[in-house]
């Protein structure tokens, strides 16, 4: 088997007294999309900035291509693609003076490519990064990731400030990237992009890795609430011992519902009736790590994350 190309091995930050992260352990295989889900405050950049050793770790290590990460840090960062969380540098620098520096300390920058992803973000590159609104300055910063076409992009929060249309490019790239053979690391707060990119997720919350899993093991037990708007009221008992399905309310034409894992039993029961709107809930990440506290038992109530 291939070596993992990033592996962490506890992995701890303090800022000062403050928690960073506490003994994350965890490795991302060559040709992996991984999601590194979170919420704020989570410890998803401190990981991220730890891993590119931009910042040392407080205990523990990492290694990137089979390198030790610090010691090894300025080659390893010449062959990552990094979109940090907040790209601030280059505020007196246009967009395409910004991407030619870059180009310039990296090699390997395909320049039809960089125009190619320019239009297809539609990037304004002529204006100077200072005056960009911060989706546009975000989608400076995913061409100089991707540019070179790295083995790995190591992506912290990439959809931030994109508009849903440029979020579906995005998605886009990535999948391309995917079947070029590349590794991406993906942190993200927000459930749904997870879903649509990866094939694996961490999930870390409070500093620390609450579980490493397959997506599909995650969208399993994920409960989500849907609210299906019909043109006029069904039988409410038709819904109610639909698989997977709980926690039924009707409400003149609006049923309301929860439902864990397979849309597919509700969807086809829905279809039998006139549909004029359906609107899924985005699951609470709370919700989600209650999950993972309950399926550990008891044991974890004493020892977990709540009691560290
Ligand atoms: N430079 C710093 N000094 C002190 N504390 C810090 C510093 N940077 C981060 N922290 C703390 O470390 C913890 C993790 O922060 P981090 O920025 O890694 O979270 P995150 O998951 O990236 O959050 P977000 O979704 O808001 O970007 C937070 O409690 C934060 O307050
Ligand atoms: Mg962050």
């Amino acid at each position: 088997m291939s070596e993992p190309l990033i592996e962490v091995e506890e992995l701890t930050k303090y800022y000062g007294k403050h928690r960073g992260i506490i003994d994350l352990s965890f490795s991302v295989s060559e040709g992996e999309v991984f999601g590194y889900l979170g919420p704020n405050g989570a410890g998803k950049t401190t990981t991220i900035r730890t891993i590119l050793d931009l910042i040392r770790p407080t205990d523990g290590k990492a290694w990137v291509f089979g390198r030790d990460a610090h010691l090894d840090g300025e080659e390893i960062r010449e062959n990552i693609g990094y979109l940090p969380g907040e790209l601030s540098l280059f505020d007196d620098m246009t967009g395409v003076e910004t991407l030619k520096y870059l180009a310039n300390i990296r090699s390997g920058v395909d320049w039809d490519f960089v125009d190619e992803l320019g239009e297809r973000l539609q990037a304004d590159l002529d204006q100077d990064m200072a005056e960009l609104s911060s989706g546009n300055k975000q989608k400076i910063g995913l061409i100089q990731a991707f540019m070179n076409r790295p083995s790995l992009l190591i992506l912290d929060e990439p959809t931030s400030g994109l508009d849903p249309l440029m979020q579906q490019e995005f998605f886009k790239l990535i999948e391309e990237a995917r079947k070029n053979g590349q590794t991406a690391f993906v942190s993200s707060h927000i459930l749904p992009v997870v879903e649509r990119l990866c094939n694996r997720v961490g999930i870390i919350r409070e500093g620390k890795l609450v579980a490493v899993e397959e997506i599909d093991d995650l969208k399993a037990g994920v409960l989500r609430s849907l609210e299906i708007h019909f043109a006029g009221a069904p039988p409410r008992e038709r819904f109610e011992n639909l698989l997977g399905v709980e926690e039924v309310v009707l409400e003149e034409n609006r049923l309301r519902c929860k439902v864990v894992g397979e849309l597919d039993d509700l969807v086809k029961e829905a279809a039998r009736y006139e549909v004029v709107n359906v609107i899924s809930h985005e699951p609470n990440l709370e919700e989600i790590f209650l999950k993972y506290y309950e399926s550990e038992g008891q044991e974890a109530m004493e020892g977990g994350p709540n009691n560290a």
